[in-house]
């Protein structure tokens, strides 16, 4: 049987990442392909409470150990995610370990740089694709309900956004396709079908196995 895709989506609180993870899983839908839609951090665990109460401003965590729990929160759900691969169902993840990675290292915490917070993040199944859907943090600030949570401030996404950049100009690259989502929400919807398209044009995804980060 072949084996379904590891699509992940990135990007800025506001870029538009669950509206389009949820239009992706329609049309997965329509067509009759299986598929799975899991978004991080997962707040219905145990730590993705706490990670919850730490986003809302109702507790407060030491940077390392926040950012631990949210590698936690990704490493509680490797297990099904690879036997849903296995099964032949794509599994779509709205933000992933980039993300973990970035807003940690956008805190400036001396001990907390980019190479520190993906030590725990190795050996997580890796994305066949991560769709990076690009918004300057100006026009972030401007769509709705933004500054409700920690993270939501012009500073810090303007230091995420330029992490994200670090990121994609490292090896970790190869993975990413940016996508401007300062665009219409239909345009940037076609221009994700076209890129999922692609790799399914390109390359054999059952033939290759699932990498890992
Ligand atoms: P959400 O708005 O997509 O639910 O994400 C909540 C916030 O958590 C968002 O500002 C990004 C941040 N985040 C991290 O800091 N580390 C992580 O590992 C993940 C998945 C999200």
């Amino acid at each position: 049987m072949a084996r379904g895709k590891l699509v992940v989506f990135e990007g800025l609180d506001r870029a538009g990442k669950t509206t389009q993870c949820m239009r992706l899983v329609e049309t997965f839908k329509r067509r009759a392909e299986p598929v799975r839609l899991i978004r991080f951090p997962d707040r219905s665990t145990a730590t993705g409470k706490a990670i919850d109460a730490y986003l809302k401003g109702e507790s407060e965590q030491e940077d390392h150990v926040i950012h631990l729990l949210f590698s936690i929160n990704r490493w509680e759900k490797v297990a099904s995610i690879e036997a849903d691969i296995q099964a032949g169902i794509t599994v779509i993840i709205d933000r992933y370990y980039y993300s973990g990675c970035v807003y940690s290292a956008a805190k400036d915490n001396p001990t907390l740089d980019l190479s520190w917070a993906r030590h725990p993040e190795v050996g997580l199944p890796r994305p066949d694709i991560c769709i990076f859907l690009d918004i300057s943090a100006e026009d972030a600030a401007r769509r709705g309900s933004f500054g409700e949570e920690k993270y939501e401030t012009r500073k810090m996404q303007e230091r995420v956004r330029q992490l994200f950049g670090v990121l994609q100009s490292s090896p970790e690259g190869e993975d990413f396709v940016k996508i401007d989502a300062g665009a219409s929400l239909e345009s940037v919807e076609e221009r994700i079908l076209e890129v999922i398209a692609a790799i399914d044009a390109h390359v054999d995804i059952e033939d290759l196995p699932l990498r890992r980060v």
